[in-house]
């Protein structure tokens, strides 16, 4: 990155300071502020709205153009000609790879996919009736306590195999948790299968009977991992790093993006759109619904995004597959998927959202294929972890390898009580 361009920052007293401007491949440009602190002063940006926190070459995100890309590669190309465990590759590796690197991959990926006997006990320790994801956290956070052969987070090849063992094992682990609340017995990964048919399988087989995979739903499932693969850095990324910036193991690491994807701002949004239609319960009361919407009572779930203030290209194929995949069952009549349509329909007609530039996101349409395929609301955050563990292990690493790596270490405007001396507790008020 060259500094040709200065930004000039002059203080009410008189200092000034000059900051140089950086420009990336794509995006606007930046104010390198780290000068400042010369200053003695800080920048004040509550919820990093205006903050890039790190530099990456991942993933690029214009959000008024409604623009996502990985490694440079559209979005909508990823989803239509590419599959889940070469998007992987490419956000690992930083380029698509050839035939052979393919194949040695999807071998290597393939190789971890069970997990240690003993991890399956940890299952025990949870309730029945857990939310799936509290099962996520605890247990992919336990993963570090198996790995110590190969946790130096300094040497390549051990956040190599790191990365692979969390690409595998993630969803096997999440497969283990739907099974273990509905009271099935746990499934081995089948190698034969593919990434996505092997996620379905462990979820959807018993050991009674034979499982085939519908072509057309493993599909629509490695679409949905492929378009939440990465997301720059969103919350649960940046979390990810900040808890990898003190040189935290990568299970860990992962596991407290997990507990951020959680939040129904984030990664919970799929599961609010169905509780919220659940709770709609019927076409005939989205007019209603709507009006409380429009008075700030609660919000339209699955609708609006931070960065998407164009429609989101993610929706946009979701809403394809969307679908196909009813279509493909034989679910246009659904009564839950009429009054998404509907809601869909009324929200992209209203000024109200209009107005506020908000658009369906992926997470309305994504909400509403998983349904169809079978997979329980409350699993829906994990899926989502499912597909975001290779962004999280990527951006870990690219943060790891990068040599500007600092602990992160936020600043605050204090304001609380100033200096002020103890009291002793008889003479308080
Ligand atoms: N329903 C109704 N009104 C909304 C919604 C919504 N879903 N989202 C935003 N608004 C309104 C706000 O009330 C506000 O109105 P005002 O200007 O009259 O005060 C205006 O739009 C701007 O809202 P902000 O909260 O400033 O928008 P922000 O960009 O911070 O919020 C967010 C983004 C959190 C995603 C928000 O749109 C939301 O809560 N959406 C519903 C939850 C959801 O679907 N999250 C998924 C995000 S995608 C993902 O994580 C993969």
């Amino acid at each position: 990155m060259e500094n040709k361009r200065i930004a000039t920052l002059t203080l009410d007293d008189g200092r000034s300071i000059e900051l140089p401007i950086l420009s990336g491949t794509l995006g606007p440009d930046v104010i390198d502020i780290r000068a400042l602190s010369k200053l003695g002063m800080f920048t004040y940006d509550p919820a990093f709205l205006s903050t890039a926190s790190c530099s990456s070459s991942i993933t690029f995100i214009d959000g008024d153009a409604g623009q996502l890309y990985y490694r440079g590669y559209p979005i909508e190309q990823l989803a239509e000609r590419s599959n889940f465990l070469e998007v992987c590759y490419l956000l690992l590796h930083g380029e698509l790879p050839n035939a052979a690197q393919k194949v040695e991959f999807k071998g290597k990926v393939t190789q971890h996919t069970m997990v240690h006997d003993q991890l399956a006990r940890f299952f025990n320790g949870f309730r029945r009736d857990a939310h799936p994801m509290a099962v996520m956290v605890g247990v992919v956070g336990a993963l570090s306590a198996f790995y110590h052969d190969s946790l130096d987070i300094n040497n390549p090849a051990h956040r190599e195999i790191s990365a692979l063992r969390l690409l595998a094992k993630v969803p096997t682990i999440a497969a283990m948790t739907y099974k273990y609340y509905t009271g099935f017995p746990f499934m081995y990964p089948k190698n034969s299968f593919s990434y996505v048919e092997n996620l379905m399988y462990m979820m959807f087989a018993t050991p009674a009977e034979e499982y085939v995979p519908n072509p057309k739903l493993v599909r629509a499932l490695e679409r949905i991992l492929i378009l939440h693969a990465d997301h720059e850095q969103n919350a649960s990324t940046s979390t990810v790093r900040l808890a990898g910036s003190s040189g935290a193991n990568p299970f860990a690491c992962v596991s407290s993006g997990i507990a951020a994807l959680w939040g129904p701002a984030h990664g919970g949004a799929n599961e609010a759109v169905l509780k919220m239609l659940e709770e709609i319960g019927d076409v005939s009361r989205v007019a209603d619904f709507m009006k409380g919407v429009k008075d700030k009572k609660y919000r339209l779930m699955g609708f609006g995004h931070r960065v998407y203030k164009n429609m989101d290209p993610r929706a946009k194929v979701m809403r394809e597959t969307c679908y196909e995949v009813l279509q493909e069952l034989k679910l246009e009549n659904d009564p839950i998927f009429k009054m998404a349509l509907e809601l869909e329909q009324i929200a992209l007609r209203d000024e109200y959202f209009i107005e506020r530039k908000l658009y369906p996101n992926v997470d309305f349409y994504s909400g509403i294929v998983l349904r169809a395929l079978g997979i329980p609301t409350n699993m829906f955050t994990v899926i989502f972890a499912v597909a975001r563990t290779i962004g999280w292990v990527s951006q870990w690493n690219e943060m790891i390898s990068d040599s500007e790596r600092k602990i992160g270490r936020p600043r605050q405007l204090y304001q609380g009580a100033a200096k002020r001396d103890y009291v002793a507790l008889e003479q308080r008020k």
